[in-house]
């Protein structure tokens, strides 16, 4: 049996011996917070993005970082698994990019809001989340990286940052539209430029989306998708 001066000394020595414990602890959590919260990548326009995010109530059906509404995506690591160019896209026209199936609303952002809002939403992803969100989001296609090096050889950036998503080449790639391997022989120039310029025009009812891809991107793809024999 501890005497009650040795029960005592017993817990003050535990109590002060825990206490340094959490302390140190504490002061490396806190040392941490700057690395983490990468706070010196905030800029301005991640600051404009945060408050299109408030001002519109994104969080009325998004979750980020976990917080927020469950009716729509989960947006924390969203710019490193759609691409920038995929979301400014989305961002402009979601209808566009999904015609007749989306409920996205659209906001009618400026160029500038969308960067802003892109940027905030980089911003969200470079924090170190120590690996959330765990599960790889399902209804998302595959990050536009995953094209395999031999599809890749003068790949118009367009490509593999919008059309990847819906179209695969040799076997990566989305599984919305069909796979464009030796495209090339089943088309010509002509016959994909039109399909590009207006898939509805085309064919009424077609999920490929009207990109609103600028002439000279139009361009530069059918003379790549030409290559793919
Ligand atoms: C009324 C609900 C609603 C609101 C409010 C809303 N969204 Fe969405 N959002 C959706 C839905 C639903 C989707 C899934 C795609 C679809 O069905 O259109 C989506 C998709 C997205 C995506 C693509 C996610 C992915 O993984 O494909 C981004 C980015 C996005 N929203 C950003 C925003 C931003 C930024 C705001 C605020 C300015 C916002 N959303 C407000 C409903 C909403
Ligand atoms: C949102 C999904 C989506 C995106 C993004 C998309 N496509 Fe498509 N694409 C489709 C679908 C679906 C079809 C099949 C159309 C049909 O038969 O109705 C298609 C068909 C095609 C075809 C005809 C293929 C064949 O074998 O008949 C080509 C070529 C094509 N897309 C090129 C592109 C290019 C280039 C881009 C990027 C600029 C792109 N697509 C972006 C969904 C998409």
């Amino acid at each position: 049996m501890l005497s009650k001066s040795q029960a005592r000394l017993f817990f003050l020595t535990a109590t002060a011996g825990f206490s340094l414990v959490f302390l140190g602890l504490t002061v490396d959590s806190i040392r941490q917070v700057p690395a983490r919260s990468h706070a010196d990548a905030m800029t301005p326009e991640v600051l404009h993005g945060r408050e299109l995010w408030d001002d519109h109530n994104c969080m009325g059906c998004h979750t980020i970082l976990g917080e927020g509404a469950y009716y729509a995506p989960e947006l924390t690591k969203v710019v490193e698994r759609r691409g920038e160019a995929w979301l400014k896209t989305f961002l402009r026209d979601p209808e566009a990019m999904f015609p007749g199936q989306r409920k996205m609303v659209n906001y009618h952002f400026t160029d500038e809001e969308i960067d802003a809002v892109v940027a905030f939403l980089g911003w969200i992803g470079g924090i170190d989340t120590n690996g959330f969100p765990a599960e790889p989001d399902l209804r998302a296609p595959p990050p536009a990286t995953a094209v395999s090096a031999v599809a890749t050889a003068g790949r118009p950036e367009k490509f593999g940052q919008v059309c990847v998503a819906c179209h695969s080449l040799g076997g990566q790639g989305g599984n919305v539209g069909p796979a464009l391997d030796h495209v090339a022989t089943r088309y010509t120039a002509e016959k994909l430029d039109a399909w590009l310029a207006n898939p509805q025009a085309i064919k009424p009812g077609t999920a490929m989306p009207d990109l609103k891809l600028a002439g000279n991107e139009r361009e530069e793809l059918v003379r790549w998708l030409m290559t793919l024999h």
